[in-house]
């Protein structure tokens, strides 16, 4: 068959991952109100499902239409759509639908991995061939997560999150992720931040043990050096949260962590048995969990129609 014969592209899905945060170091807020960070990103096995088609306007719709995303003109999938046929200078639109299953404000960039696969499921459908460093452009400028959820696996980012750099991880994590039934507004969790630590440095320190213990495959060096600089403010706004953790403690994770700016709980093992004990325990317990390896992919497609 030639090329001519075949028939158009009509559906493209694209699944992208949740991510965590290994380490979340922040520093006083810059000129432009965003805040400096170091960290280290890992994709873990939670996704996002999108799938475009073309259409006369641009719509976007939930298979889960409870789950509280705004629909509108905000939804940053819709944002990532315009913001690349912008780029190509084309008057093109699309319908985007989406099926959850990252935990919505959850800490864990819903949003951003719907940013990313929106972003490579158009390239596809409409054969854009948009190069990898205008991708990781246009993603900076939707949001701090976004260049990373397009990346994956286990990167080092630094500037406000946005600029990300592979790092060497040779360890295989299983994450029990505890959600929580309300999110947490991430601006919030900054300003707290800042009422707490009004010396914060302007250059968050490197995590260079937690790079060594990765490279390494270590899981024990791994959990002893996670840290995420959010996590006190986090507490402040969620009292709620430090019962949930003394739960989770009382489990013998290899270490419990705080999600990005929360409220998601996370309990990691270095080996898929031991948590699926820990699952059974804390969802006897009355919690909402799931259970994710990492790391894990960055957005890729998964079917074309
Ligand atoms: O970049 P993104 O849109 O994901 O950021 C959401 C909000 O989180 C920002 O409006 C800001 O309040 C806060 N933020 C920050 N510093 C960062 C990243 C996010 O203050 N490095």
């Amino acid at each position: 068959m030639t090329a001519a014969a075949l028939p158009p592209t009509t559906g493209v899905t694209v699944r992208a991952p949740a991510k965590v945060n290994l380490h979340l170091g922040v520093g006083a807020p810059r000129p432009d109100g965003f805040h400096p960070l170091v960290t280290v990103y890992q994709a873990v096995g939670l996704y996002d499902d999108v799938t475009v088609t073309e259409a006369p306007d641009w719509s976007v719709e939930l298979v889960e239409p409870e789950v509280a995303v705004p629909l509108d003109g905000e939804n940053i999938a819709l944002r990532a759509g315009r913001a690349l046929v912008a780029h190509h200078g084309l008057d093109l639109a699309a319908h985007v639908r989406i099926d959850k299953g990252i935990p919505v404000a959850g800490g864990m960039a819903g949003g951003s991995a719907d940013a990313a696969a929106t972003l490579v499921a158009l390239d596809r459908l409409w054969d854009l061939e948009t190069t990898d460093e205008d991708l990781l452009r246009i993603a900076a400028e939707l949001g701090s997560d976004v260049p990373f959820s397009l990346l994956g696996g286990t990167a080092l980012g630094t500037g406000r999150g946005e600029v990300v750099e592979p790092v060497a991880d040779a360890s295989a994590l299983w994450w029990v992720v505890v959600l929580a039934d309300d999110g947490l507004s991430t601006p919030a969790v900054y300003r707290h931040f800042d009422e707490l630590h009004p010396d914060a440095p302007a250059e968050p320190a490197d995590p260079t043990a937690l790079l060594a213990a990765l490279a390494a495959g270590d899981v024990p060096a791994v959990a002893a050096v996670l840290e995420n600089d959010l996590w006190s403010p986090a507490r402040d706004l969620r009292p709620d949260l430090v019962e949930v953790e003394a739960d989770l403690r009382s489990m013998d994770p290899a270490a419990v962590l705080l999600s990005g700016s929360g409220p998601t709980l996370l309990m990691l093992f270095g080996d898929v048995d031991a948590a699926r004990v820990a699952l059974a325990d804390v969802t006897a317990l009355g919690h909402r969990a799931t259970i994710a390896p990492g790391p894990v992919a960055g957005a890729h497609v998964v079917h074309y129609g």
